[in-house]
């Protein structure tokens, strides 16, 4: 079966698509039409799955092992998808890592990881996919609750590795807005995922500091992604959008 949607025509990469939100992103863009490649870095089947998903909806699907820690790979993999399918319209840069703890926990290690998977792997696929990207291009950047709350301790490396991608989405939308490129950045809230299971021991404080009092679906955040990336939001630029349940209420 053939989808028809509002992306009929278009490329999309979003990376971190095995699993989790990246992976109904990947669905759901499938869905409006795109053909969509998916990175991964340890999740191959789960990858493979996934572009079986989006075949099923009759498009392309693409599952490519870049791993955003690598400066190399992270730096390439645009090029690879543009290799494949001969264009890229929609970046969706949700690849991310979560190390949590108090400050004197976190290694000068687990600094570098977190900042090379979360910062430097978002600026470097963003580059490597900026020179693909035409008029009505969409950069769709995943950021986190923890930029607009922190709910408590623990939260230091993530939330100011997330935070980072607030001021890159900021600059983004300056730099390519007169090509007709927007850029913006998703804040989920607490999302039922491998990274935050909603049966997990720090679920019930999570949904409690919600205003709807529960974990979100990672569809609930795809489908602001698909509006986001899609042709009816050519004006919406260098904004953030919750999609966190009232978290930051
Ligand atoms: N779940 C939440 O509550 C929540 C809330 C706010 C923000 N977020 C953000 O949303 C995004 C997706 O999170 P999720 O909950 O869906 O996480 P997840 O279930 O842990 O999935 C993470 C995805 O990222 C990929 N990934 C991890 N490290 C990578 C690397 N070095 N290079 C390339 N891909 C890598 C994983 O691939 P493999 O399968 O190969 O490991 C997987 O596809 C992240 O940026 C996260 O910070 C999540």
């Amino acid at each position: 079966m053939t989808s028809q949607g509002t992306m009929n025509g278009k490329v999309a990469l979003v990376t971190g698509g095995s699993r989790g939100i990246g992976a109904a992103t990947a669905l759901r863009l499938a869905r409006e039409g795109a053909d969509v490649a998916v990175t991964y870095v340890s999740g191959k089947e789960a990858a493979e799955d996934v572009v079986r998903g989006i075949e099923a909806l009759g498009r392309r699907g693409l599952a490519l092992r870049a791993d955003s820690s690598d400066a190399a790979e992270a730096g390439a993999v645009a090029d690879r998808v543009v290799a494949e399918f001969g264009r890229l319209d929609v970046l969706v840069n949700n690849a991310g890592v979560g190390v949590l703890g108090p400050l004197e926990s976190l290694s000068p290690a687990d600094v570098d990881h977190v900042l090379d998977v979360n910062v430097r792997g978002v600026f470097l696929v963003s580059r490597s996919a900026v020179p693909h990207l035409g008029d009505g291009g969409r950069i769709v950047t995943i950021g986190s609750c923890m930029t607009q709350r922190v709910p408590g301790p623990g939260g230091t490396l993530y939330a100011m590795s997330k935070s980072a991608l607030i001021g890159l989405t900021r600059a983004l939308a300056r730099e390519l807005g007169d090509r007709g490129i927007t850029a913006n950045i998703v804040h989920p809230g607490p999302v039922d995922t491998d990274m935050n299971p909603a049966d997990g021991p720090y679920a019930p404080p999570q949904s409690a500091m919600t205003a709807v009092g529960r974990f979100g679906a990672a569809d609930e955040v795809a489908s602001m992604v698909a509006y986001l990336a899609g042709s009816e939001a050519g004006y919406v630029t260098g904004a953030e959008f919750a999609v966190d349940g009232g978290h930051a209420a």
